[in-house]
C-alpha cells in the first residue's frame, strides 16, 4: 500500500498514462488514488499535455516561431485537414517554427543550419565534446569532503543559471544545514521560457555531466533521491536521459534518479510550482519562505537547480573553483547562451559570461539583415535596443538596465520585425501561462494583452493610457516571478521603441 502522499503524487502520471483528461480515466485514477474526482479534474486540467483526449499536432508561436512563419504554418496544416494546437515555447527556437507530431516528435521545417560550439576540452560544459562517462568527479568530490566541496563551489562563484543567478553555495549550505536529515535534490529541466534551450542540449549531448553534478550535489548535501523533472515534450531527449541514468546508475550508488514528467505548463519551471507539481498537484507557485532548501518536495529540505548549473559542478571540482571562476568575463564562468530569431546560425554557443551582443551573434553566424531590437534573456527580459550592443550580457549589467539574463534565452529582431507583433506575442505567453492564483497577474495579463490589441488594431495610444499602472500593480502584487516580469516587454518596448507606439488617430 502507498503512503497518502505517495498516492497522490501518482495523480498525474496515471492521467497520463491513461491518455488524459476524460470523465472514465478521472473516475478510475479517483479509484486508484482516493483523490476525490473533483480535485483530478482540476489538477488534470491545468496540464496542456493531459488536459484534452486526441491526437493533435503542437506548433509553438512564440516570438522566434512567430518571426519564422508559424502562423502561416498553422494556416497552412489547417488546411490539410490537420488538427492543430498553438502552444507556448516549445524549446525549439534555433528550428523555427517549431512543431511536433502527435507523437510529440520533433517536425523540422526550418532550412537554417543550427550550431553549437565546436569541441574544446578547455569548456567547463563543451556540448560538443565526447562525453565523459568515468564519474571521476563524484569519486573526487567523496575523497575531498563536504567541506572542502562546498569550498570550490563558493570559490568558483556559481550562480544558478536557471534565471535568478543565486548563489549555488548559498542554498547547498542551507540544506545542509537543516535539522531533517530525509533531503532531496531536484533537477529542473522544465526548460520553456520563450528563447531558451540551452537544458535541451545539455540533456541530449551531455547527460552525464548534469547528472555527475546532480550526485556530488547530492552527496554533499546529504540526500539519497535525485528527482529530475523534464518537460514531457521533450521526447529525444527523454530518451537520452534515461540511457543516461541507466549507465551512470552503478557508479553514483546509493544514489538513485527519478525522472518526473511536466505535462506542459511553463508555470511548473517556476521551483515552488515545480514541487507542487512533483507531488502530484496543479502548478500553482508557494508563497515564499520557506524556501525549497527549508520545505520544498514532500514539505523537506530541497535543493533545486537548473540542468546547467548542474552541468558546470563536475568541472569545477576536477579543476578547482578559481579555475571555473575565471572562464568568465565580468562574472564567474563559462555561460551556455541561446541565441535565435534574426541570425545566421541559431543555436548554442559556450562562452565567458559577460561577452556582448555583437560578440554572442557572431559565434552564431552573423545577423542576419539590418539588427534593430534584441531580447537578451527570454520573453521577462523585454526588448532592447542596438545602442546596448556592446553591453556585458551578464546578470548584474543587464539588471541595471532594467532587464535580465533570466534563462540567456538572446532573440534578435531585425528592421523588417514589427516591435508591437513582437510584444504581443509575449504577453500571449504570459497570459497563457499565468496559473491564475493572483489577481494582477491573472487580471494584469490579460488587461495588457488586450490593450495592445487594441492599439494594434486602432493605432490610437489612448489604449494603453493604464498601462503603466496596470504594470506596477503586477510587479508588487504578484506571488511569483511570472506577474512580476510580464509587462516587461511592454514597458520597455515603449520606451526604447517610442516610435513603433505612435499615435495614428489624426
Ligand atoms: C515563471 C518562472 C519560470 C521558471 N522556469 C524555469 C525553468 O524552466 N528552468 C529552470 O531551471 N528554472 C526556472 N525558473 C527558476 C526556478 O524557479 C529556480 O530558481 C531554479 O530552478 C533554481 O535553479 P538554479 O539555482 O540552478 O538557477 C523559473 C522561474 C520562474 C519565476
Ligand atoms: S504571479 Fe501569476 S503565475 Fe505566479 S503565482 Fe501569481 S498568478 Fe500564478
Amino acid at each position: 500500500m502507498l503512503k497518502p502522499s505517495a498516492d497522490r503524487e501518482q495523480v498525474l502520471h496515471l492521467l497520463e498514462h491513461l491518455g488524459g483528461v476524460t470523465e472514465e480515466n478521472v473516475r478510475q485514477v479517483s479509484e486508484q488514488t482516493g483523490v476525490p474526482q473533483a480535485d483530478i479534474w482540476g489538477t488534470g486540467l491545468f496540464y496542456t499535455l493531459i488536459n484534452k483526449p486526441g491526437r493533435r499536432i503542437r506548433v509553438c508561436d512564440g516570438l522566434s516561431c512567430q518571426m519564422a512563419g508559424c502562423h502561416e504554418l498553422i494556416n497552412q496544416l489547417e488546411s490539410e485537414g490537420k488538427r492543430v494546437e498553438r502552444v507556448s515555447c516549445l524549446a525549439q527556437c534555433d528550428r523555427a517554427p517549431a512543431t511536433l507530431d502527435e507523437d510529440l516528435e520533433l517536425i523540422t521545417y526550418q532550412g537554417k543550419p543550427t550550431g553549437v560550439t565546436p569541441d574544446d576540452a578547455d569548456l567547463p560544459m563543451n556540448l560538443a565534446g565526447e562525453p565523459d562517462k568515468s564519474y571521476a568527479a563524484f569519486v573526487k568530490a567523496q575523497q575531498m569532503g563536504v567541506d572542502a566541496v562546498l569550498q570550490q563551489i563558493e570559490l568558483a562563484g556559481l550562480q544558478g543559471r536557471g534565471g535568478a543567478g543565486f548563489p549555488a553555495h548559498f542554498k547547498w549550505s542551507s540544506v545542509i544545514g537543516q535539522q531533517e536529515t530525509e533531503r532531496y535534490v531536484v533537477c529542473n529541466a522544465d526548460e520553456g521560457e520563450p528563447g531558451t534551450f540551452k537544458d535541451r542540449e545539455i540533456l541530449l549531448r551531455q547527460p552525464h555531466k548534469m547528472i555527475e553534478g546532480l550526485a556530488i550535489a547530492a552527496w554533499t548535501v546529504g540526500s539519497n533521491d535525485i528527482y529530475i523533472y523534464i518537460r514531457g515534450e521533450f521526447t529525444n531527449e527523454i530518451r537520452a536521459l534515461r540511457t543516461a541514468i541507466e549507465e551512470a546508475a552503478a557508479k553514483i550508488k546509493p544514489i538513485q534518479i527519478h525522472v518526473a514528467l511536466g505535462h506542459g505548463a511553463y508555470i511548473c519551471g517556476e521551483e515552488t510550482a515545480l514541487i507542487e507539481s512533483l507531488e502530484g498537484k496543479r502548478g500553482m507557485p508557494r508563497l515564499k519562505p520557506p524556501y525549497p532548501t527549508e520545505k520544498g518536495f514532500r514539505n523537506k529540505p530541497t535543493l533545486m537547480h537548473n540542468v546547467e548549473t548542474a552541468c558546470c559542478v563536475p568541472s569545477i571540482i576536477e579543476r578547482g573553483g578559481t579555475w571555473f571562476k575565471d572562464q568568465g568575463r565580468t562574472e564567474a564562468g563559462s555561460k551556455l547562451y541561446c541565441v535565435s530569431g534574426n541570425v545566421n546560425q541559431p543555436g548554442v554557443y559556450e562562452l565567458p559570461l559577460g561577452v556582448n551582443l555583437d560578440e554572442l551573434v557572431d559565434a552564431a553566424g552573423g545577423y542576419e539583415g539590418t539588427p534593430k531590437a534584441f531580447s537578451p534573456g527570454g520573453a521577462s527580459s523585454g526588448f532592447l535596443p542596438m545602442s546596448f550592443r556592446e553591453l556585458p550580457l551578464d546578470y548584474k549589467n543587464l539588471a541595471e538596465v532594467g532587464s535580465m539574463l533570466g534563462s540567456s534565452g538572446l532573440v534578435v529582431l531585425n528592421d523588417t520585425v514589427d516591435i508591437p507583433a513582437a510584444v504581443q506575442s509575449q504577453l500571449i505567453f504570459f497570459e497563457r501561462e499565468s496559473c491564475g492564483q493572483c489577481a494582477p497577474c491573472r487580471i494584469g495579463t490579460r488587461y495588457l494583452r488586450r490593450q495592445l490589441d487594441d492599439f494594434i488594431g486602432e493605432k490610437q495610444l489612448v489604449a494603453l493610457r493604464h498601462s503603466d499602472d496596470v504594470a506596477w500593480e503586477m510587479e508588487e502584487g504578484s506571488i511569483c516571478g511570472l506577474g512580476m516580469v510580464a509587462a516587461k516587454p511592454l514597458e520597455s518596448a515603449m520606451e526604447y521603441f517610442p516610435e513603433a507606439f505612435e499615435d495614428k488617430a489624426n
